[in-house]
C-alpha cells in the first residue's frame, strides 16, 4: 500500500509518498506566498495551502497505481490561526507562528492572568506565536471578525477539514494553542473562558495516529483516490518530524533546521520545566515532548543568500569556508524576533565583529554559527533540567549541507545523526497515516522499522573547545543589544 504525507510548511508544502515498508516512492513540493503586511506580521492564505496541496497529491501520485493508496496524513506549521465562519468560510488570512503582533496580548496573559494560571492550565507560557493571543489579538483588534467566529483550527486542520469535512485537530498541534491542558490531553474550559470563546468552537481532538474519517466524495473524485482513503489527524511539524527521524520514546533529541529551528526532546513522562522556558507539549507517539523553538533557522541563510547575496547556489558560497571555531564575526539570528529562550518578538538581527580584513565567506559562516548558537541557547536550557543527550537526529533543508552539520555536532557537542531522507515533517505524516490504517501497530513499531540512519557526524574535541569559547561570547550579545531594540 502507499501513504501520503503532507508536509505544510511555511515556504511551500512538501508531499512525500511513502510504501508499506517505509520506502520513499516520490516527492513532491509546491510554493505558495508569504505576506508581511507590517513589519513583523507574517499572514499566508489558507486557501492557497489547499490548492496547492491538491495539485501536489496530483502531481505525487500521477504515475503510480492511485487504488494501491490507503491513507494521507500531515505534519503542520504549528500556531498558526485559521478562523472559519458558520458557512465554513475562511474570515481573514491566516496569522503564523513567526508572526509578532500579539506582544501586548502575551504580555496580558503572562503577567495580568499570571504564568502560574497559565502553566497551571495548559503547562506552557505566552509566546507571540501562539494561538491564544492571536485570538485575543483579532478580539481587540477586529471584534466584527471575532464575533463571526463558528470554528478554530490549526493550518493542517484545515487541509483536513477539506479533505475529509470533519473540524479535527491532534494533541501535538493543540498543546502550541495555549488552549489545551497538555498533561491530560484535552481542551482547558479555563483558557477558553479566559480567551472569550466556547470548547465547542475548537475542533475535536485526536491523537496525532487515530484516523479522523475518509476523504469527501469530490475530493476522491477530483484525485482519482477511493472514497474509502483514510485521513489521519497527523502532528505539528515538529512532532512529524520527530516520528520521520525515529525520535520517539524516552530522551531521544531531533534537531530541525527549517525556516524555524528546533530542538525536540522526547519525553514517556510530561514534564515543565520551572521557568517554562522550553514548551511542554503533546508528542504523536501517544506521550510527551520538549521543545525550544527559534524563529529565523534556515530562513536566515536563506535570507542572506537570497536577499543579500543575490545567489540560489548557497553550497557555492560555503565552499571557502575551511576553518571553524575561529571566527571574529558573529550573527544574532532574530529576523523575526525570537521565542526560545529570550520570547522577545522585538529582536532584531544583528551582525557584530567585522573588520578591514572580514571575507563575505566570514559572514557566510557566522550566518550558520548563529543559528548552531542559538540552538545551543535551547540545549543549555535542557542541561539545567538535568536532561543528558550524547546524540541527535537532524532534519530540514538545513540538514543538507555538510558544512552546517558539521557546526552544529561542535557547537553542540553532541553526535549528529543524519536519516536517510530530510524530510521529516512529510515522511512522518506518512508514517502516521500507516499506523491509522493498521499496517503497523504503534508509532515506535513504525518508526525502529522503517527509520535508517545513514550518516554520523562525530563532534570533534578541539573544535568542541574552540565553540565553546565563541558560545560564551555569543551569549553576551543579546544581552547588550536588547535595550536597541526597544
Ligand atoms: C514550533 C514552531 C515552528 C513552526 C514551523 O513551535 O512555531 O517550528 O511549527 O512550521
Amino acid at each position: 500500500m502507499f501513504y501520503i504525507g503532507i508536509d505544510l510548511g511555511t515556504s511551500a508544502v512538501k508531499l512525500l509518498l511513502m510504501d508499506s515498508e517505509g520506502k520513499i516512492v516520490n516527492i513532491v513540493s509546491r510554493e505558495y506566498p508569504l505576506y508581511f503586511p507590517h513589519p513583523g506580521w507574517s499572514e499566508q492564505k489558507p486557501q492557497d495551502w489547499y490548492e496547492q496541496t491538491i495539485l501536489g497529491i496530483e502531481e505525487l501520485i500521477q504515475d503510480v497505481d492511485k487504488e494501491q493508496v490507503a491513507g494521507i496524513s500531515f505534519g503542520g506549521q504549528m500556531h498558526g490561526l485559521v478562523i472559519l465562519d458558520e458557512d465554513d468560510n475562511v474570515i481573514r488570512p491566516a496569522i503564523l507562528w513567526n508572526d509578532g503582533r500579539t506582544g501586548e496580548e502575551t504580555e496580558y496573559l503572562n503577567n495580568v492572568i499570571g504564568r502560574e494560571k497559565l502553566s497551571a492550565y495548559t503547562a506552557n507560557i505566552a509566546f507571540a506565536g501562539f494561538t491564544a493571543p492571536k485570538l485575543l489579538w483579532v478580539k481587540n483588534r477586529e471584534p466584527e471578525n471575532f464575533a463571526r467566529i463558528a470554528k478554530i483550527m490549526l493550518p493542517k486542520d484545515y487541509i483536513a477539514y477539506k479533505l475529509t469535512g470533519v473540524h479535527c485537530t491532534d494533541v501535538s498541534d493543540a498543546s502550541g494553542m495555549l488552549l489545551f491542558d497538555v498533561k491530560n490531553r484535552r481542551w482547558s474550559e479555563e483558557m477558553c473562558d479566559i480567551c472569550g470563546i466556547r470548547v465547542g468552537q475548537l475542533a475535536k481532538c485526536y491523537e496525532s495516529y487515530e484516523a479522523v474519517g475518509t476523504l469527501l466524495p469530490q475530493v476522491s473524485a477530483q484525485l482519482g483516490l477511493s472514497p474509502s482513503v483514510k485521513v489521519a489527524a497527523g502532528a505539528g511539524d515538529n512532532a512529524a518530524a520527530a516520528v520521520g527521524t525515529g525520535t520517539v520514546g524516552d530522551n531521544m533529541c531531533n534537531i530541525s533546521l527549517g525556516t524555524s529551528g528546533t530542538v525536540f526532546i522526547s519525553s514517556k513522562q510530561f514534564g515543565v520545566d520551572r521557568y517554562n522556558a522550553l514548551h511542554s507539549f503533546a508528542h504523536a507517539d501517544g506521550s510527551y515532548h520538549l521543545m525550544g523553538c527559534m524563529l529565523s533557522a534556515a530562513s536566515c541563510n536563506k535570507w542572506w543568500m537570497d536577499e543579500i547575496i543575490g545567489t540560489k547556489d548557497y553550497a557555492a558560497q560555503q565552499q571557502p569556508i575551511e576553518k571553524l571555531g575561529e571566527n571574529h564575526v558573529f550573527f544574532l539570528p532574530y529576523l523575526m524576533g525570537e521565542r526560545s529562550p529570550h520570547n522577545d518578538p522585538e529582536a532584531r538581527a544583528v551582525f557584530i565583529g567585522m573588520s578591514m580584513d572580514t571575507t563575505r565567506a566570514d559572514m557566510t559562516q557566522a550566518v550558520l554559527e548563529g543559528v548552531a548558537f542559538a540552538l545551543r541557547d535551547s540545549l543549555e536550557v535542557a542541561k539545567s533540567l538535568g536532561i543528558e543527550l550524547k546524540s541527535t537526529k537532524i532534519c530540514g533543508g538545513g540538514a543538507k549541507s555538510p558544512l552546517w552539520k558539521k557546526i552544529v555536532a561542535n557547537v553542540l557537542n553532541l553526535r549528529v545523526e543524519v536519516p536517510e531522507s530530510e524530510e521529516g515533517p512529510s515522511m512522518g505524516g506518512a508514517m502516521l497515516a500507516a499506523v491509522a490504517c493498521g499496517e503497523y501497530a504503534s508509532v515506535e513499531e513504525i518508526a525502529a522499522k522503517v527509520v535508517k540512519v545513514v550518516e554520523t557526524v562525530e563532534p570533534e574535541a578541539e573544535l568542541v573547545a574552540k565553540y565553546e569559547e565563541r558560545y560564551q561570547q555569543f551569549k553576551r550579545i543579546y544581552p547588550a543589544c536588547k535595550p536597541l531594540f526597544r
